[in-house]
């Protein structure tokens, strides 16, 4: 599945129409350059939970938890991990399946992201406030 969207608000919204369909233990993936939106579509999702102010990036934390009503979502920033040392201090290994996962830089961990992963590939368009999000392995959801 692919879609264009023409602002950061469209991208939260589409976000947001993805987290209402979550169960809970879902490994969500996103893939894309500095700056692209990752953190804004990680806004929009965590937004049909709460309020939109919730969701900074984990830069320095490397993994914020949400609490949703009915699961966790585990917001994590994998720019700074360069091997699964770091990878296992953040607590990735624990925290699996006990919550949603929501991956930044998810190119820094290919190797450890499970078969089942969802994964959203985040690039711009021509146009600068244009991004184009590539969904794989959420079509049968
Ligand atoms: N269609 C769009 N969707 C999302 N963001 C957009 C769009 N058009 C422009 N933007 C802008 O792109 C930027 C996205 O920033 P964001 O922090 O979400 O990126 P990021 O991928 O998380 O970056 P980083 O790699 O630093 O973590 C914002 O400034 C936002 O306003
Ligand atoms: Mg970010």
């Amino acid at each position: 599945m692919k879609i264009i969207t023409k602002s950061e608000q469209e991208t939260e919204n589409f976000a947001k129409e993805i987290g209402k369909k979550l169960k809970g233990d879902e490994i969500i993936a996103l893939y894309g350059d500095l700056g692209v939106g990752k953190t804004a579509f990680t806004r929009g999702l965590v937004s049909c939970f709460w309020g939109k102010n919730a969701v900074t990036s984990p830069t320095f934390t490397l993994v914020n938890e949400y609490a949703a009503p009915k699961f966790k979502i585990y917001h994590f920033d994998m720019y700074r991990i360069k091997n699964l040392e770091d990878l296992e201090s953040t607590g990735f290994f624990d925290y699996m399946y006990k919550g949603v996962f929501v991956i930044e830089w998810s190119e820094n961990i290919e190797n450890y992201l499970p078969e089942k992963t969802i994964k959203i590939y985040i690039e711009k368009n021509e146009n600068d406030s244009e991004r184009i999000i590539t969904l794989k392995g959420w079509d049968n959801k």
